[in-house]
């Protein structure tokens, strides 16, 4: 598929601007329109990663991403994630119009509503694993009291108090990757984002990573992962499927 295009046409900006639905609907937590990612390859040229993503995820749902390499997952869940700005489209989260957003109200809305998980957990080193799962907590109104409970409940379900004190190099990657789970749930986020969460890890590993995602599911945290496994998938409720940067399954 050829992915070079000269620079958008405004009467498809137009006749896309003519979709007269609600902002948000019931019961949706995302809903992107149109949403588009591309990079300068030139004067007036786009290499277009994303395009035309219409997409709607319910509160409570648990939606895998697959699709071969390069057709724009990850860029998919930094969009989501908020933290990628330059695409154009509009994108609500619940009631809040993202793409109307300034770039300190997103980090808000992300530090307070969203959780990321990565393939290189992507822990802070110079910090113990105690003080990795503070650091979300010290974007948020917590008493110092508070943030100590949370983290003593993290480290206490995720059954690694007796890591508290380590460094993430002194944990095995199935380790990490637990922290790197409770570090992102830790501030209770409407939102969990992965992306190939499992992808560093055995497959016992990576199967205690997807299990205690069905559980969050479970208990009601809305779940999209980026995965190349269709076992990673089956965990999940429904796939959405990309291909050079357009959605051919799953779209709603
Ligand atoms: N900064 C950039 N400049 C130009 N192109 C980029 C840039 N970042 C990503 N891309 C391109 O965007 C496309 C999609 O990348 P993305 O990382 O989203 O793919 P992916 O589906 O996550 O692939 P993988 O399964 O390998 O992780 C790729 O063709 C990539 O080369
Ligand atoms: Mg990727």
């Amino acid at each position: 598929m050829n992915m070079l295009k000269k620079s958008r046409d405004s009467t498809l900006d137009a006749t896309r601007s003519s979709d007269s639905r609600p902002c948000t609907v019931d019961g949706l937590l995302i809903r992107l329109r149109c949403v588009e990612r591309s990079y300068s390859v030139g004067r007036s040229q786009f290499f277009y990663v994303l395009r035309d993503i219409i997409l709607e995820i319910a509160e409570g749902d648990f939606v895998s991403i697959m699709g071969p390499s390069g057709a724009g997952k990850s860029t998919l869940l930094h969009i989501l994630g908020m933290h990628d700005h330059a695409w154009s489209g509009e994108y609500f989260f619940g009631e809040t119009a993202v793409h109307h957003l300034k770039p300190k109200e997103r980090a808000t809305l992300r530090n307070e509503q969203i959780g990321f998980v990565f393939q290189q957990y992507h822990l802070l080193d110079d910090l113990t694993v105690y003080e990795n799962l503070d650091i979300p907590l010290s974007y948020r109104r917590y008493s110092k009291s508070e943030r100590a409970a949370l983290v003593a409940g993290m480290l206490d379900r995720f059954q690694i108090v007796a890591k508290k004190d380590l460094y993430p190099r002194q944990l095995s990657g199935g380790q990490q990757q637990l922290v790197g789970v409770a570090r992102a749930i830790i501030a209770g986020p409407r939102l969990l984002l992965a992306d190939e969460p499992t992808g560093n890890l055995h497959s016992s590993q990576g199967e205690k990573i997807m299990e205690l995602f069905r559980k969050l599911n479970n208990e009601g945290m809305t779940i999209i992962q980026v995965t190349h496994s269709e076992k990673n998938a089956s965990y999940g409720k429904r796939v959405i499927q990309l291909r050079d940067g357009w959605i051919v399954k799953g779209e709603q």
